[in-house]
């Protein structure tokens, strides 16, 4: 099989990075991690990615000071000398200019965790929490140059409990997103998932009539 050659771009933990690795494990998964790259040198996601005898890199953005594109000419550089076809943001906390977005497109995707387009950017829990949300979950989207706003590929949902705290619904979140990020990424790999005139088409998933309703009465 010609696996698809992918980046998994990193700024922290690396949680999101570790799921696609064990993924890609498979011999029938149609992609393989031919780079881990951070632009902080201390993600503790590199040492995963290393002690896994993968590639990574380091492209720190402070040496760019505020030139993002800067930044973004040495990380496609260092994308293209690994001959990456697809670039997964899993926890990249840097904003991309229109620039690096669109010579990637329809190659890369991001996780977000949050029901899009509900709750873009940050502390997505707490703030699902305080709408008084019932339903929370994660997203993976290819990226557009507005952010956390690209077309849909996957989202999972969870219900929100009584008492629940950020962290505990962050960690309940946590657990989609290392279901559907692979996921995900196997759809993007096999051309089943697809940018087409700025929306996601999908081949032969097949349709669900159910509904998911939380609270359960
Ligand atoms: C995840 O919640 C992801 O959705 C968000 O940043 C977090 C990264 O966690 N974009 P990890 O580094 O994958 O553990």
């Amino acid at each position: 099989m010609d696996k698809k050659r992918v980046a998994v771009l990193i700024s922290g933990r690396g949680s999101n990075m570790t799921a696609l690795i064990e993924a890609a494990k498979g011999s029938e998964y149609p992609a393989e991690v031919a780079l881990v790259l951070s632009n902080r040198p201390d993600a503790a996601g590199l040492a995963h990615a290393r002690s896994e005898g993968l590639a990574t890199a380091i492209v720190d953005h402070t040496a760019h000071g505020k030139d993002r594109e800067a930044f973004e000419r040495a990380l496609a550089g260092v994308l293209d000398g690994h001959r990456v076809d697809l670039v997964c943001l899993a926890g990249f906390m840097r904003i991309l200019t229109p620039w690096f977005v669109e010579r990637f497109a329809g190659r890369l995707i991001n996780i977000h965790p949050a029901l899009l387009p509900a709750f873009k950017g940050l502390d997505t829990h707490a703030r699902a929490l305080a709408a008084g949300a019932t339903m929370h979950g994660a997203t993976v989207h290819f990226v557009v140059p507005e952010m956390d706003s690209g077309p849909i590929i996957v989202q999972g949902s969870v219900p929100v409990r009584a008492g629940d705290t950020a962290e505990a619904l962050a960690a309940r979140v946590l657990k989609v997103e290392h279901r559907i990020y692979p996921f995900a990424l196997r759809l993007v790999a096999q051309g089943r998932a697809r940018l087409v005139d700025g929306r996601c088409e999908i081949d032969g998933v097949a349709s669900e009539h159910g509904i998911l309703i939380a609270p359960e009465i």
